[in-house]
């Protein structure tokens, strides 16, 4: 029996190499299914006049705000965001029609030929603009301890710097897509590529003016969300819905990959302006940090990014007097959204660009200095005022170092770099601190439903959804280990809201931390009325009652016997006792004070180190990561073999957004970087060469997880800093060594040689 912390394969593997997974496009179609294509604005701004989709054979209807019963707004949060746009457009890819028709090829066909009129107008198309216009989606907010103004004058030493990060396509393989079944009475059956069910489940109510008992979401796997499937799911699986009410047919959308990355938003871009003051040694006194993000042209989940954003500015350091204020630019272009990380690595970038130019300054070594600054194992608190417990920074940062080989590899770096003039090495050093929960607490709260049936075999369902991340292996582990079972009498089912309501999405990496406690609470209380039964059946005392090895051990003095569990789910089943139950669980401990951006807003902390080394080429600004070691804490790891694959995914993931995934925008707003010919995500050759991943040991979670385990799907994303820290160093060593590099992310060869530029002159 292999219940928790095996390292079992991810349920689905063999059936994602082999092409067998079931995906939404993949159901077979029913008779009469139509689908659907979208017309979008070529316009960043402005007065929409016009727009028409002329005949064509195939098409069934062209849909438009009008035909909306219920509300023309998808928002998830607020209400700022139309369907399909009325009076004006807000950005170049809006939505303004959608034809339905009976071929994919006639619906795409004639939404190409729709005449559109629009009276351009002004566009704010970057962060400087919207900042000076005073343009956001939400007002500033800021996170403060202390008195920064009165530390930054007295502290010995002062710099400032300014930089900016890039955004990031999500590009996951299965675009957005919905197909929307229509039944009796206006009922709605939507499957949708959804990491939210239940935000599906509102939005199309609301988009068809019905209760939410009317629609039903469900979702079997995603072909990858990375947070881009949180909120712009809903809007597509509304659209199909609609599609779906009006026509009385089945109805499938599915945006073509260049809709996809016109149509939804990506990772949020930042720009950062920063002051810090210190000591001689290179004791971080004061921070007083601006993060401004472009929003894009609606709200979406904004207020969550920069939040995190804010309440990872401050990373693995303790600062004493901190000011961190958070803008949310409001632009004419798409409108930008979760992404793994949510903010949490546009947060952590600053202080290591600050630490290393201390570092410079001081003529001291970066690595040094960064441990100088580290939170103490002495309750230090965050500057939003949670402590930092069970504090690993020191662990991680030890055996990162060791690992790597740091002190060795650091001389031959140097002698390496010392005579070569062309090609340049770099090393980053990167620890991470990375807050566990969302940061809104309701949210976090999850249910499952388990039914025993009576042949042993088990059926598990919960909110959360499988995107690729092992979220199901995982969960159906838990169940496996409450009942001590084999994993293979665990069958888990799509997720749907028909089967666990009010769901939260599954995002902020918690999806194994909430659905496995709910899971947890579901199988056992199963297994307690199971236990009840036996010991009355058996003549028992509860305590005498074991189940181990897909058995139950009753321990009858003088006559010990065995059932096998599927013999026990039998007996149940004929003394009349319920083998199906839901469970539930709320995150303990958490609350948080939005206005005041103060609280314990993270259950626990999830820890991590990172020490990368790359090699550039000074003519061409070309970089490669030859080498890196990673050292994540997992807690006690629920499946040691999944989480190995996420920090794996995570880093190279995040070695795109900050080195080659550029996002490219024309004068006019209109994006242009819309496919992989264009965009560059990191291929197999662009992992590291040399790439050791580890494991912290020995490490359970102090705080109640499920089995002491702990969140993995975003945090070694941000282990990815320490490439561009790397390639920092590597660009300073085309001058004197001493000079601080400003490079900003994606540090694209073009970046790197205007870098190198800027050091020779
Ligand atoms: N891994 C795969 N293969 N595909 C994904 O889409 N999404 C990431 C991460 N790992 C993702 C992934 C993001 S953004 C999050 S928040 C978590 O998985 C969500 O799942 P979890 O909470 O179960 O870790
Ligand atoms: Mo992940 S960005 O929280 O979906």
């Amino acid at each position: 029996m292999k219940g928790v912390h095996a390292s079992l394969r991810h349920d689905s593997a063999l059936k994602h190499v082999t092409g067998q997974a079931l995906y939404i496009d993949d159901m077979p179609e029913p008779a009469g299914t139509l689908h659907a294509a979208l017309v979008l604005s070529p316009i960043a701004h402005g007065r929409l006049r016009k727009v028409e989709v002329p005949s064509s054979p195939g098409v069934v209807a062209v849909l438009g705000p009008d035909d909306i019963l219920g509300k023309n707004d998808v928002a998830p949060v607020g209400s700022d965001e139309p369907l399909f746009a009325t009076t004006h457009v807000f950005h170049a890819g809006q939505p303004l029609l959608m034809v339905v028709a009976t071929t994919l090829d006639a619906a795409r066909h004639a939404a190409e030929r729709a005449t559109i009129e629009i009276d351009a107008e002004p566009a704010i198309l970057d962060i400087e603009t919207a900042l000076a216009a005073k343009a956001y989606v939400q007002a500033p907010s800021t996170v403060l301890r202390g008195d920064p103004d009165a530390a930054m004058k007295a502290a010995p030493h002062r710099l400032s710097a300014e930089f900016t990060v890039g955004g990031q396509e999500h590009f996951y393989l299965e675009g957005q897509i919905a197909f929307a079944q229509p039944g009796e009475d206006g009922d709605t059956v939507v499957h949708s590529s959804t990491q939210h069910p239940t935000e599906v489940q509102h939005i199309c109510a609301r988009v068809l003016g019905c209760d939410y008992n009317r629609v039903t979401a469900v979702v079997r796997r995603l072909g990858g969300g990375f947070g881009g499937k949180e909120s712009n799911a809903s809007w597509v699986a509304a659209a199909a819905a609609l599609a779906a009410n009006h026509t009385g047919k089945p109805v499938k959308l599915r945006l073509p990959r260049e809709t996809d990355m016109i149509a939804t938003g990506k990772r949020h871009p930042f720009l950062y302006r920063y002051t810090v003051g210190f000591d001689d040694e290179g004791r971080v006194l004061a921070l007083d940090a601006m993060l401004a993000a472009d929003a894009g042209w609606s709200l979406d989940l904004t207020p969550g990014v920069v939040g995190r954003a804010l309440t990872h500015t401050d990373n693995a350091y303790w600062i004493p007097h901190f000011r961190a204020v958070g803008y949310a630019c409001k632009t004419h272009k798409q409108s930008n959204t979760a992404f793994r990380g949510f903010g949490g690595p546009q947060g952590v970038v600053v202080m290591e660009d600050a630490l290393d130019r201390i570092a410079h300054r001081l003529g001291r070594d970066p690595v040094e200095v960064r441990a100088l600054n580290f939170y103490s194992d002495a309750g230090d608190e965050t500057p939003y005022g949670q402590k930092v417990e069970g504090n690993l920074l020191p662990r991680v940062w030890a055996e990162v170092k060791q690992e790597a080989d740091w002190e060795r590899r650091r001389a031959e770096v140097d002698a390496f770099n010392r005579t070569s003039p062309v090609l340049k090495r770099g090393l980053g050093l990167f620890p991470l601190k990375f807050g566990i929960s969302f940061n809104i607490p309701h949210m976090n709260q999850a249910g499952a439903l388990v039914h025993v049936y009576t042949d042993g075999s088990i059926r598990l369902n919960h909110g959360g959804t499988e995107m690729g991340q092992g979220l199901f292996i995982k969960v159906a582990q838990v169940v496996a280990e409450v009942f001590k079972v084999d994993i293979d009498r665990i069958r888990a089912s799509a997720t749907s809201t028909a089967e666990v309501p009010n769901t939260s999405p599954t995002a902020a990496s918690t999806g194994s931390d909430l659905n496995g406690w709910a899971a947890y609470a579901a199988a056992n209380t199963i297994k307690q009325r199971m236990i009840a039964f036996a010991a009355e059946h058996f003549g028992v005392a509860e305590s005498e009652i074991e189940f181990a090895d897909s058995t139950v051990r009753i321990a009858k003095p003088g006559s010990n016997q065995v059932v096998s569990f599927n013999e026990l789910a039998k007996l149940c089943y004929l003394g009349r006792v319920s083998l199906s139950s839901t469970g539930y669980y709320k995150t303990p401990k958490i609350h948080w004070d939005g206005a005041k951006m103060k609280g314990r807003p993270f259950f626990y902390f999830s820890f991590g180190a990172a020490a990368v080394e790359v090699a550039i080429d000074t003519l061409t600004g070309e970089s490669r990561v030859l080498r890196a070691d990673l050292v994540q804490d997992c807690g006690q790891s629920l499946n040691p073999a999944i989480d190995l694959g996420q920090i794996e995914g995570a880093f190279v993931q995040g070695q795109g957004w900050l080195t080659c995934e550029e996002l490219w925008w024309d004068t006019e707003g209109r994006l242009r970087t819309v496919g992989p010919s264009t965009y560059k995500i990191p291929g197999s050759r662009d992992a590291p060469a040399i790439f050791n991943v580890k494991m912290l040991e020995n490490a359970p979670n102090l705080e109640a997880t499920i089995f002491r385990s702990k969140a993995v799907g975003e945090p070694p994303l941000m282990l990815a800093t320490a490439v561009w820290t790397a390639l920092k160093d590597a660009i300073a060593a085309t001058g004197d060594g001493r000079t601080a590099v400003r490079l900003d992310a994606p540090a694209t060869p073009e970046r790197i040689l205007a870098a190198i530029a800027k050091l020779r002159t």
